[in-house]
C-alpha cells in the first residue's frame, strides 16, 4: 500500500521536547508551514491546527494556501488531494499508514472494469478514494456537496457514483436520480447499531440524533439532521436543542463541546462495547508524530505526475461547482 516508513520514529521519540505545542509552533514558522486537520483527529492535533474542517473545507484551504509546507493531519486520500492541488509544495502526513477503509474498498483495476461496463456514464467519485480512482473520475464530491453536484448534472446523463454506497443511496433519495453505485463503505460508519441507537434515544428522549451520510439507512432513518462533519457542527451550535446523539466519528465532539460548552453530546454506540466508532486510521496520527514529521520533513506524499494531472481535473471541477 503506502511505501515510506516514519523516520527512525522510536529512536527519535526519546528526544521529544517537553513543550510539543511550542516546538510545533516554532517549526511552523521555520518551515512556513500550515497545519490542516480533520475533525476526526485527536483533540491535541485539533488544537494545534491552523485550519480545522471537513473534506471540502480542507480541499479549499489546500487550494488557496500560500504556505511552502502543508502538514496534513488527516488520512492519506486527504493529504494526497492537497498534493494533487500543490505539486510544488511539500505535503507531509504524520503517519503514512493512515489510510481509509472506504478508499481501500475501491481497487483501481476493478473500478476500471466497472467503468468500462458502463461506457455512457459520468463518474462522480466521493473524495474518499485514491488518486488512481480520482484520475478515472469526471467530478469529485464530498459529503457536503454531493447532492448539490449531482443536481447540476443534466437529468438524462447516467451517473456512476463511487465508492460509498451509503452516501450514494442518500444522494439518490435527495436528488431523485438513479445512480449506479459502487458497493464500498466505511468500517466506522457501518458500525453504528440501530438497536442500541434507539435504546439510547429512549434513555435521552430530549436528545436529537444527528448523523453523517456515510451511515447505513436504518441509522439515518432516525436522524433529525444528516450532514458532513462541518454541517453537523454548525447544526448542533444553531439548534435550540441542548443534547445530541452524534452518529459519526466521535473526534468531532471535541469541537462541538468547545463551541457549545453547555450542550451535551453523546456518541452513538457501535454494535459491541468497543471503540470501533473511532476511525483507526485517523487515530494513527499523534501530536508526537506530527512534530517528528515536521522536524524530519517526512513522510512526504508523492505520486506519479500523470496520475496527479488526471486526478486534478475532477477536483477542480468540484471546486468550481461548489461555489
Ligand atoms: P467529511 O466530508 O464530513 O469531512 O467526511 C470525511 C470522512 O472521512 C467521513 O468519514
Ligand atoms: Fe475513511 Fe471511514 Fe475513517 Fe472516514 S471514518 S477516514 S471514511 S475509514
Amino acid at each position: 500500500m503506502f511505501t515510506t516508513a516514519l523516520p527512525q520514529q522510536t529512536q527519535a521519540f526519546g528526544a521529544l521536547p517537553h513543550d510539543l505545542f511550542g516546538a510545533i509552533d516554532a517549526l511552523k514558522k521555520d518551515l512556513n508551514a500550515v497545519i490542516l486537520a480533520h475533525y476526526y483527529q485527536d483533540p491535541d492535533i485539533q488544537d494545534v491546527a491552523d485550519y480545522l474542517g471537513d473534506s471540502l473545507g480542507l480541499s479549499q484551504q489546500a487550494a488557496s494556501t500560500n504556505a511552502d509546507v502543508i502538514v496534513f493531519a488527516g488520512v492519506h486520500f486527504m493529504a494526497e488531494t492537497a498534493k494533487i492541488l500543490n505539486p510544488d509544495k511539500l505535503v507531509l502526513l504524520p503517519d503514512l499508514e493512515a489510510g481509509c477503509s472506504l478508499a481501500d474498498s475501491c481497487p483501481p483495476a476493478e473500478f476500471a472494469a466497472f467503468k468500462a461496463a458502463h461506457p455512457d456514464h459520468l463518474v462522480v467519485s466521493y473524495i474518499n478514494c485514491s488518486a488512481e480512482i480520482k484520475a478515472m473520475s469526471d467530478i469529485i464530491c464530498t459529503s457536503s456537496n454531493a447532492v448539490k453536484i449531482v443536481n447540476q448534472i443534466p437529468e438524462n446523463q447516467p451517473i456512476i457514483f463511487a465508492p460509498d454506497r451509503n452516501l450514494g443511496r442518500y444522494v439518490m433519495e435527495q436528488t431523485g436520480r438513479d445512480l449506479v453505485l459502487w458497493q464500498g463503505s466505511c468500517i466506522v460508519h457501518e458500525t453504528f447499531s440501530e438497536k442500541r441507537l434507539v435504546q439510547l434515544q429512549i434513555e435521552h428522549p430530549d436528545a436529537e440524533i444527528i448523523a453523517h451520510p456515510e451511515c447505513e439507512a436504518p441509522v439515518l432513518r432516525h436522524a433529525s439532521y444528516i450532514g458532513s462533519t462541518t454541517a453537523l457542527l454548525k447544526y448542533s451550535q444553531n439548534s435550540p436543542k441542548q443534547s445530541f446523539i452524534v452518529a459519526t466519528e466521535p473526534g468531532i465532539i471535541h469541537q462541538m463541546q468547545k463551541e457549545a460548552p453547555n450542550k451535551r453530546f453523546i456518541p452513538a454506540p457501535g454494535t459491541n462495547n468497543c471503540n470501533c466508532n473511532e476511525c483507526p486510521f485517523m487515530r494513527l496520527n499523534t501530536l508526537e508524530k506530527l512534530y517528528l514529521a515536521m522536524k524530519h520533513r517526512q513522510p512526504e506524499i508523492t505520486m506519479p505526475e500523470d496520475i496527479r494531472v488526471a486526478a486534478l481535473r475532477p477536483i477542480q471541477r468540484m471546486l468550481e461547482m461548489s461555489v
